[in-house]
């Protein structure tokens, strides 16, 4: 990779784009060749921030005018496809916020498209590189608790609070549902674990946030292969700070972490006491040190430098992306239906 440097465009610079912009600039590996964004509001000083002196406010004409190698896309979901399959046909590789997209029709077209190019495509999976996470899935890979039984993890968020551009969250026409917007993190962190579940049964609510046009809080669980089984609920109108509480439990341990915290809690030993007549066990635990990093963009984007420089396979990729809008949408549906779903898995 040495000396060499991928081009990146960025579209959609308003929140979570500063990330992977902050990424592309600290790498040497990165180098930030364009932006676009539909408000020039947001366009412009971007531009101006990152001495770029021009800026697109139509992505077409940024696809047309070229001068990079991939198109990293920070849009709302219900853009994603659209943009997704206009970059990989315009011939540029592309790393793709998550979810992949909203609806199955959607990944459908986005797969056919990844499929007929040759170029590569990263789904922004980014508990996949979130510190405590990477730890948790190696301990369980070391085999350090044993043989998995039970998973669960959570998506955990207040969406009343935080900033919406145009309101695409809550968008009555293009749903976005809270289990693919957001609890497609924990889904995906549980399939990168667990494998794909087999089948999932659901219950939702329309409680916390009567105002929005979907259910608000999802619980599904889980048949994951080797007789695993697990639990991610998601809310987006929780009153307390965003958190993905994740606990591992294995047949020689637990594992206790989320994306916020300094260290990841593992249980495997603990000591007997005589007390009398009774004994008393108590759980050690051991607290491993972990960089707080919920959103390592600057990861993602040095793996798509690696992968792009050198011809490399990509572990999160549209088949990944896809696959877990599928199991968020096979909870949707067992929601719906009041009856266990199996996801519809892509190929
Ligand atoms: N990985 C994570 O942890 C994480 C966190 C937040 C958001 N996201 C995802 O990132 C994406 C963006 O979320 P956000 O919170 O940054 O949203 P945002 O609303 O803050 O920003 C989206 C930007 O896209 C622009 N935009 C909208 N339509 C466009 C179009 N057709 N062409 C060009 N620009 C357009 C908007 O003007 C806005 O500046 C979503 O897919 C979201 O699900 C991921």
């Amino acid at each position: 990779m040495e000396n060499k440097k991928v081009r990146f465009a960025v579209v959609g610079v308003h929140s979570i784009a500063k990330s992977h912009i902050e990424g592309i600039r600290r790498l040497p590996c990165a180098e930030l060749t364009a932006i676009c964004d539909i408000h020039e509001e947001f366009a412009r000083p971007c531009a101006e921030k990152y001495g770029l002196s021009t800026y697109y406010l139509d992505y077409n004409d940024m696809l047309r005018a070229g001068g990079f190698d991939c198109v990293v896309i920070c849009t709302p979901d219900q853009v994603h496809r659209r943009q997704a399959v206009a970059a990989l046909e315009a011939g540029y590789h592309v790393l793709c916020e998550k979810p992949l997209a909203m609806t199955m029709e959607d990944c459908r077209a986005i797969v056919d498209a990844a499929k007929k190019s040759d170029k590569k495509f990263m789904v922004g999976q980014v508990c996949r590189k979130t510190p405590a996470f990477i730890l948790a899935k190696q301990l369980v890979d070391e085999g350090r608790i044993g043989e998995l039984f039970f998973v669960e993890s959570e998506y955990a968020h207040n969406y009343d609070i935080i900033e919406d551009i145009d309101g695409w969250r809550r968008d009555p026409v293009n749903l976005r549902y809270p289990l693919v917007g957001g609890g497609c993190h924990a889904v995906d962190l549980l399939r990168w674990i667990a494998g794909d579940p087999t089948e999932v049964f659901a219950y939702a609510n329309h409680k916390a946030l009567p105002h929005w046009p979907v259910d608000d809080c999802t619980v599904a669980i889980f048949k994951y292969p080797n007789d695993v089984i697990g639990k991610v609920m998601t809310s987006i109108g929780c009153h307390r700070p965003y958190t993905m509480r994740t606990v591992l439990y294995g047949t020689k341990g637990t594992i206790i972490t989320d994306n916020k915290s300094p260290t990841l809690t593992l249980y495997q030993d603990y000591t007997y006491a005589k007390d009398g007549a009774h004994r008393k066990t108590t759980y050690l635990p051991t607290e491993l040190p972990v960089d707080i990093n919920s959103h390592n963009m600057t990861a993602e984007i040095e793996d798509m430098c690696r992968i792009i420089l050198e011809d490399a396979p990509v572990e999160c990729d549209v088949l990944a992306g896809a696959n877990t809008v599928a199991v968020c949408h096979a909870a949707i549906r067992s929601a719906a239906e009041g009856k266990p779903c199996v996801p519809e898995y892509f190929n």
